[in-house]
């Protein structure tokens, strides 16, 4: 008999609900809903009795003292070391999600043969694959004499009773979908199960200081598989994604208890597997042409590090109908207001025009510097000009149609020199030793620049 007081609770997104329904109003999963018995009021008479004399007990310590920071575990894999925040931390734990055949294992078993090869105690567990098959791969990636030890278990205790007696210092679990708990009777791969599985995993780092890095793999609306609570459980979530029809892969934190999130590791996957990419920027400009109309390079920064990319254009004609705005690599809502400042302030239309903007390379830009990039793109495109050739461009624009300035200039242009690039459409404010600058005020400026070279 379910008992009066008790309440259902998703095992999603732990959404409570007071009556059982099959599917969670919250967060629209299926069959989530779990009966528990609710926990014990606080504040009753019981508690409160004898809470009363201790109530002056609550440890208080300054802000100040010291802590000796956590000795971290440094990979020599400098790109996932710094995406890591500068190494692992010992007792954290890491979820990395990513789509299918994106190079997760592949990865994990290079990590883990780094930190082996540097004496850490590395066990690389695999629900996924058979012993073999994870040979084999180590065998290509050369890495089969890296004192890694390997298993191959999805039962959940028999995986925690084997890390006790061999108290590792990090462990990776390939994937947290694969394990089970008898605990449960769910399937492997469900939410509860998923949950509770990394729930075990997560107190163990934390009790044995060992680093445990959670596989998980991601659906396809983009988000980690099973229930997002197992992001808020981790230390860290770490996304690994590329274009599978390009050879770089992207690694990228998006929480990170020990360190910041805009960081990026950039790799390259190849016949040895993945190769880290020390100078991003390069790669994303491989292939360019300078003189292509709509074509610009925009001088951006990620996390600590600046990187140029590539912001194409196509402004046509719209065959029928309301016109198309489509974004790949950038936000959709942001580019409506840049052409909404164009309309408004610099007298350019679009009205009947169908826009397609792409970061070239697959790469993600969510930095507002890029809206003077994306400007002159689509003005470039729409009058049929090719911007000055070896210049970069960066500026914030704001919906008065002025160009305001953005951090780091300093080190976005020093980049654009170092690729060879002399010149900069930039802020007005902008000084560098390295380029020429052009500084702009107002987006009005630039539309006019571009239209002089087109000789309108
Ligand atoms: P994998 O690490 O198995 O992906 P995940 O664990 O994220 O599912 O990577 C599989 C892909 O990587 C596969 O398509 C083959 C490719 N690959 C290489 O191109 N070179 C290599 O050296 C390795 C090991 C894999
Ligand atoms: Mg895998």
């Amino acid at each position: 008999m379910a008992r009066s007081d008790s309440v259902y609770v998703c095992q999603s997104c732990g959404a409570v609900h007071s009556k059982w329904a099959g599917k969670c109003d919250d967060c629209g999963e299926w069959n989530t809903l779990v009966e528990e018995a609710p926990a014990a009021p606080l504040g009753t008479q019981a508690t409160a009795r004898k809470t009363r004399g201790r109530a002056s007990k609550l440890d208080l310590v300054d802000l100040g003292a010291d802590t000796p920071e956590p000795q971290r575990l440094i990979s020599g894999l400098t790109e996932l070391d710094r995406v890591a925040g500068g190494g692992l931390v010992p007792g954290s734990a890491i979820l990395v999600g990513g789509d299918p055949g994106i190079g997760k294992s592949t990865l994990l078993l290079q990590l883990m043969a780094r930190l082996a090869q540097q004496d850490a105690r590395a066990i690389y567990i695999s629900g996924e694959e058979a012993v073999a098959q994870v040979r084999r791969r180590a065998k290509r990636l050369g890495l089969a004499e890296a004192p890694v030890s390997l298993a191959a278990e999805t039962s959940l205790n028999a995986i925690l009773d084997g890390l006790k007696s061999e108290k590792p210092d990090v462990v990776v679990i390939d994937s947290i979908q694969t394990l089970w708990s008898d605990q449960l009777t769910a399937a492997p791969g469900t939410v509860a199960q998923v949950r509770a599985c990394a729930q075990e995993l997560v107190r163990y780092a934390k009790k044995r200081n060992c680093t445990v890095i959670l596989v998980g793999h991601v659906t396809k609306d983009g988000q980690i598989a099973g229930p997002r609570v197992v992001e808020h459980m981790v230390d860290a979530v770490l996304y690994f994604e590329g274009e599978r029809s390009h050879q770089f892969r992207i690694l990228r934190a998006v929480k990170n208890r020990f360190g910041p999130t805009d960081e990026i590791g950039v790799f390259e996957m190849g016949d040895k597997g993945l190769g880290e990419v020390p100078n991003p920027s390069s790669l994303f400009l491989d292939g360019r042409e300078d003189g292509t109309a709509g074509s610009v390079v925009f001088a951006g920064m990620e996390g600590t590090r600046p990187v140029l990319s590539e912001i194409q254009a196509l402004v046509a004609p719209a065959a029928f109908g309301t016109p198309r705005r489509a974004v790949v690599g950038w936000d959709s809502g942001r580019l409506a207001m840049v052409l909404a400042v164009l309309e408004a302030r610099c007298g350019v239309a679009f009205g009947n025009q169908d826009i397609f903007l792409n970061v070239a390379g697959g790469l993600k830009i969510n930095e507002p510097a890029a809206d003077l990039a994306v400007a002159a793109a689509i003005v470039a495109s729409a009058l049929d000009v090719s911007l000055p050739s070896k210049s970069v461009v960066y500026g914030e624009i704001s919906l008065s149609g002025d160009v305001r300035p953005v951090g780091r200039s300093e080190a976005r242009l020093k980049e654009a020199a170092k690729l060879g690039f002399t010149r900069a459409i930039a802020p007005r404010a902008s000084e560098s030793d390295h380029v020429r600058v052009d500084g702009v005020a107002t987006a009005l400026e630039l539309v006019q620049t571009l239209r002089a070279i087109a000789g309108e």
